[in-house]
C-alpha cells in the first residue's frame, strides 16, 4: 500500500477536508479477484468516509424509458436516490466489476441505465453541468481471458455516463486472464498506484491522514 494522503504541513480544519468514496459493487463473489483489487485500492483511504453499494443487493429497477427525465431533473423511481446523492456528493466514484459476455454484469447495467437522468438534463433540459462538484473515477475490473475487448466496452460505457454527470477518469484498474494458474498482482498493484497518483493531484494534497492518524 502507498498512502500519499499525508499532509504533515497543517491540522486545520480537516473535517471539512475528508475524503468522500462513492463505491458501485458489481461482482456476486466476495473474494473474487474484484473484490480483491477494490479492497487494495480502498486502503490508500483510511480516512475516507466510504460508501459501498452493491448492485446485486441494491437491485436497482431497470430504466422504462419513461420519459420522466425529460420533463423533471431526476428519475420517476427513487429506488436510487442513496446511490445518487452519494456519487454527486463524493469526491472519488469507484466502479469495481468482473466482464460477463465482454460487458458488466447486469445488475450493475440496471444502475448504469438510470444515469439516463444525466443525459435528458443535458440534452432535453439544457442544463449545463447537471452535477455541479467536480470529481474523479476509477474503474477496477478483471475478466478471465487474455482478450481485454470486454474491459474497452465497459470504459465506453462508464465514459458515457461520466460525461454527462462532472467525472474525470484516471488510470484503470484492469486486470486480465484470472482464469490462469498464474495471476500477476504486480500488474495491478502497478496500476493502483499510478491511479492514486493522479487521484492524489486532482485533490492537491487535501487529507485527513497526519502521522499515521486520521484527524476527523
Ligand atoms: C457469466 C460470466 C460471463 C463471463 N464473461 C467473460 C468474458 O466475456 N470475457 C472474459 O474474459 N471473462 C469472462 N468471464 C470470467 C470473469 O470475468 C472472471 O472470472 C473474473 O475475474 C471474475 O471476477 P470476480 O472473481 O471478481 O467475480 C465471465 C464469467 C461469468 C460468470
Amino acid at each position: 500500500m502507498i498512502c500519499l494522503f499525508v499532509n504533515t504541513a497543517t491540522t486545520e480544519s480537516f473535517s471539512d477536508k475528508k475524503i468522500k468514496v462513492c463505491v458501485l459493487k458489481g461482482s456476486p463473489k466476495k473474494n473474487g479477484y474484484t473484490e480483491h483489487m477494490l479492497n487494495t485500492f480502498l486502503e490508500n483511504f483510511p480516512c475516507a468516509s466510504t460508501d459501498i453499494f452493491d448492485a446485486y443487493a441494491v437491485k436497482a429497477k431497470p430504466c422504462t424509458d419513461c420519459k420522466f427525465c425529460c420533463q423533471t431533473f431526476g428519475c420517476s423511481s427513487n429506488d436510487l436516490d442513496d446511490f445518487f446523492k452519494s456519487y454527486e456528493s463524493c469526491d472519488i466514484f469507484v466502479a469495481a466489476f468482473p466482464i460477463y459476455f465482454l460487458s458488466i454484469p447486469a445488475p450493475m447495467k440496471s444502475v448504469l441505465d438510470r444515469f439516463q437522468k444525466y443525459f435528458s438534463a443535458r440534452f432535453s433540459l439544457n442544463i449545463k453541468r447537471p452535477v455541479e462538484k467536480e470529481r474523479i473515477g476509477v474503474l477496477i475490473s478483471s475478466c478471465g481471458s487474455n482478450d481485454e475487448t470486454g474491459f474497452s466496452i465497459a470504459l465506453k460505457q462508464w465514459k458515457m455516463a461520466f460525461s454527462v454527470s462532472g467525472i474525470k477518469l484516471v488510470e484503470n484498474i484492469f486486470l486480465s486472464d484470472t482464469d490462469s494458474d498464474e495471476v500477476s498482482e504486480e500488474k495491478y498493484l502497478q496500476q493502483i498506484d499510478r491511479s492514486i497518483r493522479e487521484i492524489n493531484n486532482f485533490l492537491k494534497g487535501r487529507s485527513s491522514y497526519v502521522n499515521g492518524t486520521c484527524n476527523t
